[in-house]
């Protein structure tokens, strides 16, 4: 579904990371986790292009190029197999519920309106809001808010859903409405990159925990292995920290 080659990006003078792989199969879920500033927000931004990454190649699906001759109608093409969820829902707060998650439809998707605007019903329906269409993102929580942001992600139909720490800006009674909906959406198949410290929904839900370090992956493996028997010193030190706080 997803596969990754040599991957690099840097800013100025700063290398963020110059060689990742990573490969997903349709419908697997892999937890990203690493300390701060190890390049994992880059990464999922690099991957559909919110960051222009500089050298390596990207295939989703069909879609397949080298990043140092990519065209913009590949740039275009790739937006539309992904969807991004960001830590702060990034909602215009000029527009309804609903008009937030037909949007993307309408302008990156291409849909026409009367469409957009049923898909839009549909998902409001899903994430468990119909009764909120009409409600704009400052009348609603941040529980519901980010609830939108997924369902704007989920409108889409894209072969992969990208979240950067979709809960860690919320109020912690909003959080697990959140990770409820999410986990919804992996009980559907969807295949998802997430970037959390959510370890006890990375153990209930992720096929596949990275660890990343300085800008590389330094160890990955199912949560059960991973939690439990981590191999290198940089992956246990950080997870002993994590894990103390956020026990699972
Ligand atoms: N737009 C930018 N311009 C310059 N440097 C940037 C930019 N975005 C990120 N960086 C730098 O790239 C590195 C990786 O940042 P990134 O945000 O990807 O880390 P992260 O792992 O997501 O951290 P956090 O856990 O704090 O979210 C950091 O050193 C950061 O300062
Ligand atoms: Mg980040």
């Amino acid at each position: 579904m997803i596969d990754i080659r040599g991957l690099r990006k840097r800013f100025g003078e700063h290398t963020v990371f110059s060689g990742i792989d990573l490969t997903l199969a349709r419908g697997e879920i892999i937890v990203v986790v690493g300390p701060s500033g190890t390049g994992k927000s880059t990464l999922l931004r690099c991957i559909n292009f919110l960051e222009q990454p500089d050298g390596g190649q990207i295939r989703v699906g069909d879609l397949s190029f080298d990043i140092s001759r990519v065209t913009r109608e590949q740039i275009l093409a790739l937006r539309r197999r992904t969807a991004f969820v960001f830590q702060n829902y990034a909602l215009f707060y000029n527009k309804t519920a609903l008009e937030n998650i037909a949007e993307g439809l309408i302008v990156v998707d291409r849909q026409p309106k009367a469409r957009a605007y049923a898909r839009a019903r549909e998902i409001l329906e899903r994430i468990g809001l119909a009764d909120k269409a009409d409600a704009y993102p400052a009348s609603l929580s941040g529980g519901q808010q980010q609830r939108i942001g997924i369902g704007r992600a989920m409108a889409r139909n894209a072969d992969v859903i990208l979240f950067d720490e979709p809960t860690s800006s919320l109020d912690p009674q909003w959080v697990e409405e959140v990770l409820g909906l999410m986990k919804q959406l992996a009980a559907d198949n969807q295949t998802m990159i997430v970037v959390t410290h959510e370890m006890q929904f990375a153990r209930d839900v992720a096929d596949r925990v990275i660890y990343m370090d300085g800008g590389e992956i330094v160890e990955q493996g199912p949560p059960s292995e991973l939690f439990t028997r981590p191999q290198d010193a940089r992956t246990q030190h950080f997870l002993r920290q994590v894990l103390a706080a956020n026990p699972v």
